[in-house]
């Protein structure tokens, strides 16, 4: 790449903000990517004169770099073999369940962590190709942990940050890993380790001081060459302008009375938005709202239970049979408890735009946040910034990342489905005043600290390590 082509700021993901997308009749177009990441850097990308280096979805796409949306963009290809082992493999059955607490069992295959070797090497080659003298690049996600150092090697002048989206685990269950004492290398080769949530961030700590040996003083780490990164919580957030503009908008709130009258007028509309994914905790929370029918605590004419389930890695194994237990769970219930004119969950196994998600959130008098285990959850703070009637409770994990902040949510811990079945009816019964007086509060709480806050506190500290290295 010629030097007049490289930008002071790349940002490193291992998707593009936008996927190729091949209709069956052969014509292409370009949608946004799924997932919070996008959501959450998108705004950044587009106030910046940065890159993005990422991969675009499909097998074995070799493209050009090219600017879409006022942000460059450069793909990165991925082999169909690569997109086995690398993405569906090593990130997404191995890494994705081991730092999500073992919900379901990694899998460890040494030919998955070849192909994580190459992928990162590639990512990391071409981030330090587009990136200018002394520029900044912040590289995202467990998809990319060996991508830090290796960028380092390459770039020693570039200043570098790694985000990591979900959590990291308790060192008990990190050890699992064959390959623990290098991806925490790999991570090290960042100035700046941004997690979601305190404990995530000494959970890292804990697994580099027992497994390295390093010093750590203060969230610094101090390595043997002198390199001295710093590990720091940096909570993720929403753009809450689109939230909030959409849902004042009077067509969005018509669509919001239409859908309360598709579904029959009930008295209470619940909500799940989750990618089909096992770490959320959708089986649970169907579960709670079967057996509060089942006891006849609520009927389908008063209460009806809307899940949003948008379609994820559906050729992982873990994924395609909890689509089939969550499909099986649902039609029972639907079955049991349906009748001509109401139906109990209306299962959506489809993603939305985001006119029609807003829709949704203001017609749901109860939404439903029961993940297993989350590094933030994005979904809670988008339907805290719908919001603005001050209506609805939330009903949230405290196994999110957004529970440490969302203190006005009816916390709830969804193994423990008898609590889980008593927040809903909390949240359901809720008064008016009730819901004003969280909501508000919660409000306060996303609109203040919204991704502004969140990329420019991240910033902030990538630019002190810029200074310190200057000094140096
Ligand atoms: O934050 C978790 C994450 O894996 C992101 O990296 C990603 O953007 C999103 O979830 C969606 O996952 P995928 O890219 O595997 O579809």
């Amino acid at each position: 790449m010629s030097r007049s082509e490289q930008a002071e700021f790349v940002v490193v993901a291992n998707r593009l903000p936008v996927d190729r997308v091949v209709a069956p009749d052969g014509e292409e177009s370009w949608r946004t990517s799924p997932g919070g990441l996008v959501a959450a850097l998108e705004p950044m990308m587009r106030r910046v004169d940065g890159a993005w280096v990422g991969w675009a979805g499909q097998p074995d796409l070799e493209l050009a770099p090219f600017t879409a949306d006022g942000i460059r963009l450069i793909p990165i290809a991925l082999s169909a073999e690569e997109i086995a082992e690398y993405y569906e493999g090593f990130s997404n059955d191995t890494i994705w369940p081991l730092y999500h607490d073992v919900i379901a069992p990694p899998q460890y295959h040494r030919e998955w962590w070849d192909a994580y070797v190459r992928v990162n090497r590639r990512f990391a080659e071409a981030a330090a190709a587009a990136c200018a003298k002394d520029g900044t690049i912040w590289v995202h996600d467990y998809q990319l942990q060996l991508a830090p150092a290796m960028i380092r090697e390459l770039r020693p002048d570039v200043t570098i940050g790694y985000f990591h989206h979900i959590p990291f685990p308790a060192h008990g269950l990190y050890a699992q890993l064959p390959w623990r004492d290098q991806v925490l290398h790999g991570l090290l080769g960042a100035d700046v380790i941004g997690f979601q949530r305190a404990q995530d961030a000494t959970n890292f700590l804990a697994a580099v001081r027992r497994r390295l040996r390093h010093e750590v003083k203060a969230s610094t780490v101090t390595k043997a060459d002198g390199h001295s990164p710093l590990v720091k919580a940096f909570p993720i957030s929403i753009d809450t302008a689109p939230y909030r503009e959409l849902a004042q908008r009077p067509d969005i709130r018509a669509r919001a009375a239409e859908i309360r009258a598709e579904l029959g007028n009930p008295k209470r509309i619940l909500l799940g938005v989750d990618r089909l994914d096992y770490t959320k905790g959708i089986r649970h929370r169907v579960k709670a709202y079967g057996e509060l029918l089942e006891q006849g605590r609520i009927s389908v004419e008063d209460v009806t239970f809307v899940q949003v389930a948008s379609p994820s890695r559906e050729r992982v194994d873990a994924y395609v049979h909890l689509r089939d237990e969550i499909e099986l769970a649902v039609a029972r219930i639907n079955g049991d408890h349906d009748t001509t004119g109401h139906t109990a969950i209306r299962y959506l196994h489809q993603g939305f735009p985001r006119e029609e998600m807003v829709a949704l959130y203001l017609a749901a008098d109860v939404m439903l946040v029961t993940a297993l285990r989350d590094g933030m959850n994005l979904v809670a703070k988008e339907y805290v910034a719908t919001r603005f009637d001050n209506r609805g409770a939330l009903v949230l994990s405290e196994f999110t990342g957004a529970a440490d902040e969302l203190r006005q949510a009816v916390r709830v811990n969804p193994h423990d489905i008898e609590g889980l079945k008593e927040a809903i009816m909390t949240a359901i019964e809720m008064p008016a005043s009730e819901q004003g007086r969280r909501m508000r509060s919660l409000r306060k709480r996303v609109l203040e600290h919204d991704v502004d806050a969140w990329s420019t506190s991240f910033l902030d500290a990538l630019a002190d390590a810029r200074a310190k290295k200057a000094r140096a």
